[in-house]
Formats: structure tokens, C-alpha cells, sequence
């Protein structure tokens, strides 16, 4: 269960200073920008996502996030789309030329001008016969919803989640202008390291300009989807660019794409059927807090005659732990004779975190996994079983099946 709306924002909001006025910091924010970094901090404004080189990095990034989002939403022309906190307009302009009605909402005015130049300034809708379909409104969505009389297929939070102080308010009041069957997307970075680099860069952001910058914990975010009454949840990571046709490419993919909680890309819905439209795997808020997700080392998902799923394991499992726990995991040997044991350990952060002995009369145990929200474990069995199911063709050493919620 989710903690209480006022311990979550307790904790979001211990490290604020007291006494800032963070809204008025957001209003202002463009203008002591401008005052600092001058006209190129404007033009960022304007140009954004396009940045003039050497270091392009950026670009990539804002570009590819947000189109894979937006492919993922798999929307209609003309569906609506409320993109939260839109500033300086980039996003707007781009969901209106794919020919979507875009409803941009900010708290800050003078963000929203730009975003209204950019627009007047594009001369190419999307269809011949009639113009962009975009309303920019000033609006503070923490404080209630828009009260739109079509409802939206996607509300976009593009790098604002973080911004707000209470953004199960966010969160909940965009929901009220939701469709049943439509999808939250968050795009934003995850909170970073306590006095990592990064996390000091933040701190002196929000000293300078009185703007909110706390990227959340992956526990932090499961809590405030449920207080905001956005059970169903995936959590998303792009996978953009070439790669060469060999492990050298692969490899390092994979081992990036397991690690989910170093970023905080996902599809979130009132109903399942906003994540079922959507094709993405339907799970429950609270099925991550105590769940986990296999990474490497199992054959494909098998389903019993009473309906619960398991999969067959090598002797190496990888694991991913999703939520803070506590996790479990029931595991079975699949070939041990009368008098043999087999031993099936967990392994988190190089140590052994617990074990379990498995017999020919009692097969099944359950391990107990601890650990942080993220983090890989490793199942190690001593035993591997060289079945052939699938004929001589079969190569696999298979060691347990373990089961697998949901
Ligand atoms: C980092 S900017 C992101 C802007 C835009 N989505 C983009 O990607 O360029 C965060 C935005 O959230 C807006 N914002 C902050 N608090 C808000 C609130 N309570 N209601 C509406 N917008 C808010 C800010 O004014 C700002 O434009």
C-alpha cells in the first residue's frame, strides 16, 4: 500500500528550502534566464529541441524520447492531447503537425508567448483545409484540472513531473480530463545519486532560480501513481540508433535496458484497458512494489493448467528487483533423484543474500529477495539438467523453473 499523500510530500519536499515561493520561480523563470544567459538562453527557448553543435547530445535525446513516446501512444488524427507544463512549446508544435489536437497548458505566460511564436511562425499545418488545432492556456494544474469537454487520449509530462511541489495533484487533476481508456506519459530523468554531481547541479538550480528540481525514486513514483489513482503502470526505455549485427552491439543493449530505474520513462492509466490499447504489458502499481523481472538466464513463459506462470531457468538467472519489497521467488528443481540435492542460492551485490535446498520429495521452496528497487540479483543453482526436450536440437541446461506472477 502506498503511504499517505502527506508522508509522500513530506519526504519529496524535506530538502526544499523553506519560505520559496516555487510557483512564482516557475512564472519567472524564463526572464531570469534570459537575464543570466542572454539572448542565447531566448533562442533555446525558440529553436529547442535543436541545438547548434558541437555537442548534440541533448537533441538526440529530447527527439527520440519523446517520438517513441508518441509512437507508443499510437494516437489518431485529431485525438486530444494535453501536454502538461508545455513551455516553450517544441512538443506542441511537433503532436499538432502529426495532426493532433494539442492542448498546451503552463504555468508561465512568457513561455507561453514563445510557444505561440513558434507556432504563428510554422506555416504548414498538417492538412490543407484547415490549421493547427492547438490551444495554449496559462494554467496551474496542481491547483485543478482544465475541465476539457473532450476528453484526452495522452497527457504528456515532457521534464515536468519533477517540477511540481505536490505532483500527486498534478497527476490527479490531469486525470480528471483523461479518457478511460487513455495513458499518462512521463518523460524525465530518475533522481540521482545523493551528492552525486548531478544531484548538486540540481540543488543549485533551484538556489538560483526558485524552480523545483527533485527527480523521484522509482518507490517514490509508485507511490504517488496510486495516491493519484493511476494503478496501471509500465515503466519504458528507448532503444534508438544502429547496431551492428553481433554481441558487440546486443550485448551492451541489454545490459542497459535491464537496468530500469535510471530513468524515469513510462505509460501510466486510470483502467487496464489504457495500457491494453496501448499494447504494453498490463501490471499493477502494486505488483512492482513487491514484484520483480526476470533479465536473462530463463526460457520463454509457460502457463499451468490453473493459470500461474513459470518459466525454465539455467543455472545463472538474472533478476531485476522492481519495487522496494519484500520480494519473492518460488522455485522447483526439474530432474533431482532420490537422494541427490540441488542448491539454489541468491546473490545480490557479490554476497550470498540467502539459499535454499532442494530434494527429490521436497522440490519447491521459496527465496526471500531484499533489496533496493532496481537492483539485479543473481540465482545461482549447483545443478544443471541437460533435458532435450526438444530433441537433440535442444541445447539447453536447464536447472529450476521459478514462477512468475502476474
Ligand atoms: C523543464 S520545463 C519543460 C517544458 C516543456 N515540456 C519542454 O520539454 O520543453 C517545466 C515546465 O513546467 C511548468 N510548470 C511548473 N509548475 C507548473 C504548474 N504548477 N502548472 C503548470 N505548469 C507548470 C514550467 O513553467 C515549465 O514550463
Amino acid at each position: 500500500m502506498a503511504r499517505t499523500e502527506e508522508d509522500l510530500l513530506a519526504e519529496l519536499n524535506a530538502d526544499l528550502r523553506e519560505g520559496v515561493d516555487w510557483k512564482q520561480g516557475a512564472v519567472t523563470y524564463l526572464r531570469e534566464i534570459v537575464r543570466s544567459g542572454g539572448p542565447t538562453a531566448e533562442r533555446y527557448h525558440l529553436i529547442k529541441p535543436f541545438v547548434g553543435g558541437p555537442d548534440y547530445a541533448p537533441f538526440w535525446v529530447d527527439v527520440f524520447q519523446f517520438l517513441d513516446v508518441v509512437q507508443t501512444a499510437d494516437l489518431a488524427p485529431g485525438d486530444v492531447v494535453i501536454d502538461v507544463g508545455c513551455g516553450p512549446g517544441w512538443t506542441v508544435q511537433w503532436l499538432a503537425r502529426l495532426g493532433h489536437e494539442v492542448i498546451g497548458l503552463d504555468i508561465s505566460a512568457e513561455l507561453l508567448e514563445v510557444a505561440e511564436t513558434r507556432m504563428q511562425n510554422d506555416p504548414y499545418p498538417p492538412y490543407v483545409e484547415k490549421g493547427f488545432a492547438y490551444d495554449l492556456r496559462e494554467h496551474d494544474i496542481e491547483a485543478s484540472p482544465l475541465g476539457l469537454d473532450r476528453k484526452a487520449r495522452l497527457a504528456l509530462f515532457e521534464s515536468t513531473l519533477h517540477h511540481f511541489f505536490n505532483p500527486v495533484a498534478a497527476l490527479r487533476n490531469t486525470l480528471a480530463d483523461l479518457a478511460d481508456d487513455g495513458i499518462v506519459a512521463v518523460i524525465e530523468a530518475a533522481a540521482p545519486p545523493k551528492g552525486s554531481e548531478w544531484d548538486l547541479q540540481n540543488i543549485e538550480i533551484m538556489q538560483t532560480y526558485d524552480t523545483i528540481e527533485r527527480p523521484y525514486t522509482r518507490a517514490q513514483l509508485l507511490d504517488m501513481l496510486e495516491l493519484a489513482g493511476l494503478p496501471y503502470v509500465a515503466f519504458l526505455r528507448p532503444v534508438n540508433g544502429l547496431v551492428p549485427q553481433s554481441v558487440d552491439g546486443l550485448s551492451p543493449m541489454l545490459w542497459e535496458l535491464t537496468r530500469a530505474d535510471n530513468i524515469n520513462i513510462f505509460v501510466a492509466s486510470p483502467t487496464a484497458a489504457g495500457l491494453e490499447r496501448v499494447d504494453l504489458p498490463v501490471r499493477t502499481v502494486e505488483s512492482f512494489r513487491t514484484g520483480w523481472t526476470v533479465v536473462e538466464g530463463v526460457s520463454h513463459r509457460e502457463t499451468r493448467e490453473d493459470g500461474t506462470a513459470y518459466r525454465w531457468a539455467g543455472p545463472r538467472v538474472l533478476v531485476r528487483l522492481d519495487g522496494p519489497g519484500p520480494h519473492e521467488i518460488a522455485v522447483a528443481t526439474i530432474g533431482l533423484d532420490p537422494g541427490q540435492v540441488q542448491r539454489v542460492r541468491v546473490v545480490a551485490g557479490g554476497k550470498v543474500a540467502g539459499s535454499v535446498t532442494l530434494t527429490e520429495s521436497r522440490g519447491r521452496a521459496t527465496l526471500e529477495l531484499a533489496g533496493r528497487p532496481g537492483q539485479i540479483v543473481e540465482l545461482q543453482s549447483d545443478r544443471v539438467f541437460s533435458p532435450g526436450w526438444h530433441g537433440e536440437d535442444d541445447p539447453r541446461l536447464l536447472s529450476f523453473t521459478l514462477d512468475e506472477p502476474g
